[in-house]
C-alpha cells in the first residue's frame, strides 16, 4: 500500500533550489528520513503536510 507518493516535487525558495524534483513511493511501515543539514527534510515534510505549496511537480490528492 502506498502512504506517501511524489513526482518531479520541487521547492525554491527565491532561486535557492530545497528540493530538487522529487519523485518518490513509500509504502506502509516505519521510515526514517534522513540527510545532512539543509538537504531538504523539513521542506519536505512541511509540503506533505500541506504547510508549504510546491513550486512545481505532484504532491500526493
Ligand atoms: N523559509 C525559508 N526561506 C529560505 N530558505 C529556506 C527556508 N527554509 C529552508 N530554507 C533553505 O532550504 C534548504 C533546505 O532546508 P530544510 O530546512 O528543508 O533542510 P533540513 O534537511 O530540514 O535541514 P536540517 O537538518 O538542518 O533541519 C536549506 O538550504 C535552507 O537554508
Ligand atoms: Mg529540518
Amino acid at each position: 500500500m502506498t502512504v506517501i507518493q511524489t513526482a518531479g516535487l520541487t521547492k525554491q525558495y527565491g532561486s535557492l533550489i530545497a528540493l530538487n524534483g522529487l519523485s518518490t513511493t513509500i509504502g506502509a511501515g516505519i521510515t526514517g528520513l534522513v540527510g545532512a543539514n539543509g538537504a531538504g527534510k523539513s521542506t519536505l515534510i512541511k509540503l506533505l503536510l500541506g504547510l508549504l505549496t510546491p513550486s512545481s511537480g505532484m504532491l500526493p490528492s
